[in-house]
């Protein structure tokens, strides 16, 4: 299996990064192929610009999306890493897709409407959250990275299973708490199947 690993925390110590750890020792146990793209490191240019837009209208990409979209064609399985920052990605995550992820790339229109066109591959979210399970629920908060990116984005574009374990309150939990949750993204990894065929 081949692993895409799409990473986006500013920092170098963090809870993301502990999964990160988790998450490539995992691709290494299972002998997948994998590469990370650690998005703040590799300074991705976020913002769709005009140029973009431009070279979409004459069905083309900027080199440094096209890089990308090889990524995503070669790979069976994305796994995507982040902190939700005002219930969404952060921005150079949701820049990523929204340059990365065009129309006739990710998906495209028929008649009947649209049709994901990255069919054959999973997806894996993991996501952290200071807040609790129950304060995001309470405030009808606890469904919105699942809707928006899980199937707003994933399963839109043909991703499938799409996975998405958050991990709350991270910033107050207990050290036993923490290790339980990357035991958890362990489990979620080894739970993976082998890539489908299309
Ligand atoms: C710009 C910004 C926006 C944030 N927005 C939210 C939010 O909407 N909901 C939430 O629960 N936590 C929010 N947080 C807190 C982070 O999600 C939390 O600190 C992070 O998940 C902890 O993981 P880390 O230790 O790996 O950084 C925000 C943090 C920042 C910096």
């Amino acid at each position: 299996m081949k692993a895409l690993i799409v990473f986006a925390h500013p920092g170098d110590d963090s809870f993301n990064h502990g999964i990160l750890r988790r998450v490539t020792a995992a691709c290494e146990r299972q002998a997948m192929d994998w590469r990370l793209r650690n998005l703040y490191q590799i300074n991705f240019q976020p913002v769709y610009s005009s140029e973009d837009m431009r070279r979409i209208e004459a069905k083309q990409v900027s080199p440094d999306v096209e890089e990308e979209q090889i990524l995503v064609t070669e790979s069976d399985l994305l796994v995507m890493i982040f902190p939700v920052w005002w219930w969404a990605p952060p921005a150079i995550l949701k820049g990523w897709i929204d340059r990365v992820f065009t129309n006739g790339f990710a998906f495209h229109y028929k008649e009947k409407g649209p049709v994901g066109l990255l069919r054959g591959k999973q997806a894996v979210l993991f996501t952290t959250t200071r807040e609790s399970v129950q304060e995001m629920k309470t405030a009808g908060y606890d469904q919105l990275i699942t809707r928006q990116i899980a199937q707003g984005v994933l399963s839109f574009a043909g991703f499938d299973p799409v996975i998405h374990k958050n991990f709350a309150a991270v910033p107050y939990v207990t050290a036993a708490e923490r290790s339980r949750m990357l035991q958890e993204v362990d489990d979620t990894m080894s739970s993976l199947r082998l890539p489908l065929t299309v």
